[in-house]
Formats: C-alpha cells, structure tokens, sequence
C-alpha cells in the first residue's frame, strides 16, 4: 500500500544544543518542509528516561522547540509540539511494549552506553526508551526520519516493531478491512557529509550532549567568540589539506573539521578541498570560525529572543500539539479497536 509521505523527528531537551544536532538533525529537517508534509516533535517524555530537573526540562523544551523554529522551521507549514502534549504517544508506547521483545531492547547500542555497568539501576523507562520512540513515528504512520548516524539502530526496531504488529494482528486487520501492512517500515533518511559530528578534542568521539569537557563541542547558543575559540583549539594533525576526500583517510579530526564545513556551507567535502587544498589550519580553521558564526550566530540570536517570548512559544506549541492530537487519535481510534480494546 502507498502510505502518504510524511516526515516525523525528534529531539531531546536532555542538554544543551550542540552543532551534532544541528548539522546531524535539525538543519536537515528545514529543507523536507519543501516536499513532505512534516512532524517535529520536543520529545520530553523521552529525556525523562534520566533523571531531569524539572525547571531545567522546561527551559530545554523551550530552547529546543526555538532552535527548531530559529533554524528556519515555520510552525505554520510543520507541525511543532512537546510530545506530553499528545497523550497517544504514551497510548501506543504501551501497546508497543507489548509488541516488542525484552531481547531487541537488550541489543541497543545506545541503551549500552547510556546504562554504562548500571544496568540494574537505570530506570525502567530507558531500557523500553525505543518502543516509545517506535511509538512517535508510527502514530502518524510517518515514512521518513530524518537523524543522525546515532539513531540508526533505533530505525531499524521501529521496522522491527511495524512489522511484528503487522503480522500478530494480521488476522484482526482482515476482518476490520484494513490493509495486511497497516503500519509502514519507514525510512531512515541519514545523508550529507554530517551524519556524524565528532568531538573537537578527539575525532573517533562522536560529539555528546554526555561529554565533560565543554572545549570538545560547540554548543548552538556559543558566542562568536566562543566558537572561534574552540574551533582554533581543536585538535588536528600537523599535515595540510589534502587534495582529495581519500586523501583524509587515516585523518579522524582533519575529516571531521571539513564535513562541518562542508555541512556549514551546503558543499561536498570534494568541494570544500578543492578550494582548501594544500592550505595549513592556520587558514583553514579561522575560515571554518567564520563561517560556523555566520551560520550559527543569527540562529542563536532567534533562539534567544523566542525563549524569551514565552507566550509566544506556549502558543506555537500548544496549535502544533492540537494539529498533531488531530492525526495521532485518528489513527489511535483504530489502532484500539484493531488491539480490541473495548470503547
Ligand atoms: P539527541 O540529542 O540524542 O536527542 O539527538 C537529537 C538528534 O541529533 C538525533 O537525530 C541525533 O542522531 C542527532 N545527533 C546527536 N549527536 C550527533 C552528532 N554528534 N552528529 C550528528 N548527529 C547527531
Ligand atoms: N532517540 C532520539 C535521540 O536520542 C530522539 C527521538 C525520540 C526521535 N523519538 C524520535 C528521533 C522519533 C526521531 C524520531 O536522538
């Protein structure tokens, strides 16, 4: 069956905002608003999964839902909200939790990382983290999500729980007539030379909310002076610019400095070197600083003058939050009576 296309993404408000995020997700979500009907979403219930100060979850939602809107997304055209707004998420994160099995959760990369040896005393809801994010994409039978490299596990459990819910309840969706693929196997959609931002201090780091030392990322809300300060400090090997991509081959930090700048200005990496190369990081960095300001410091402006407006933002999120409860109960009205859950 054809499923309408539609995009569905979301983002933590666990930390602050950093150029991962940027490059990796939310700059590669304004582009879809051109194409695709859009859904993007502050996932809040899921940053609950570790502990959170509530005044700090607050203040992130609002710093996330305006990076969104800052980066040059219109609340208008996409769908913007904090998912505890839309109470079907929970509803289907549930029923997922009953579709999915003990054994895929167990396999989670990220799940490993994040519990660490503490598997014992982390809370339940990490361990279930992706059925409910399983949860987010499949109640508006979204096809496309647009992550980084990071999330890519993730999508695949999701494929994994469409179709085991597909096949369990094969027998109930012929007799309701609903077509035998009733959820999608949606599509990641992990492209461009940033997929994968790595820390400034060390290129085999993936660049994370979780690091400790602030010089090893740039955070959306750095000043100017900030981000020159850390992209001059950032580590590199003494060699030039290469001519050629496979020329950065063997050169984790090298590579990672020309994906931001070729990320940063809409080019290939082929591109950025074939204007840099053979140049030294004594050009090449101040030119990469220029850039990450010019791109990083109007946004970061906007950011700040709509967390601000508090009244604003409770507004665009609270018309996201009814347009997107408008689809999710559509759906979710069927997905009860598919359940057999009596209303
Ligand atoms: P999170 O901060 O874990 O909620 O991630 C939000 C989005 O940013 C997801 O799509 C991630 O895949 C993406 N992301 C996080 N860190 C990075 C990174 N270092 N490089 C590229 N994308 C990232
Ligand atoms: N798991 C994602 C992350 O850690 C956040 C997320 C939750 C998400 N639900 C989602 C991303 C649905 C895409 C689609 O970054």
């Amino acid at each position: 069956m054809a499923f309408t296309p539609r995009v569905f993404s979301g983002i933590q408000p666990s930390g602050d905002l950093h150029l991962g995020n940027y490059l990796g997700a939310i700059r590669r979500f304004v582009p879809l608003q051109n194409t695709h009907e859009c859904i993007y979403c502050v996932v809040d219930m899921h940053a609950i999964t570790v502990w959170q100060e509530p005044e700090d979850l607050r203040r992130r939602t609002y710093e996330v839902a305006a990076a969104y809107i800052a980066a040059g997304l219109d609340p208008k055209r996409s769908i913007i909200f904090n998912q505890s707004q839309v109470i079907q998420h929970a509803e289907l994160g549930w029923i997922f939790n009953c579709v999915a099995r003990v054994g895929w959760m167990a396999r989670m990369t990220q799940f490993k990382d994040k519990a660490g040896k503490n598997t014992e005393n982390v809370s339940l809801g990490l361990f279930a983290y992706p059925s409910l994010m399983a949860a987010d994409i499949l109640l508006y039978k979204s096809t496309h999500v647009p992550v980084g490299e990071d999330q890519k596990q993730h999508l695949e459990l999701t494929r994994d729980i469409a179709q085991k819910f597909n096949h369990d309840y094969r027998k109930r969706l012929k007799v309701l007539g609903f077509d035998e693929e009733y959820f999608p196997l949606t599509e990641p959609v992990i492209a461009g030379p940033a997929t994968r931002v790595m820390s400034l201090r060390d290129g085999t780091k993936k660049m994370s909310k979780s690091d400790t030392s602030d010089m090893s990322l740039l955070y959306m809300m750095d000043d100017a002076d900030t981000i020159s300060k850390k992209l001059r400090k950032a580590t590199t090997d003494p060699a030039p610019l290469p001519e050629a991509v496979k020329g950065l081959e063997g050169r984790p930090e090298a590579a990672n400095l020309v994906a931001i700048y070729a990320a940063l200005s809409d080019k290939s990496p082929a591109e950025v070197l074939a204007q840099y190369a053979g140049a030294g990081w004594g050009i090449f960095k101040p030119a990469l600083a220029d850039l990450a300001v010019s791109v990083l410091g109007p946004i970061a402006a906007e950011m700040r003058r709509l967390v601000g407006d508090r009244a604003e933002m409770d507004r665009i999120l609270r018309d996201g939050a009814d347009r997107a409860r408008t689809l999710a109960e559509a759906n979710m009205k069927e997905i009860r009576q598919i359940v057999g859950f009596v209303r």
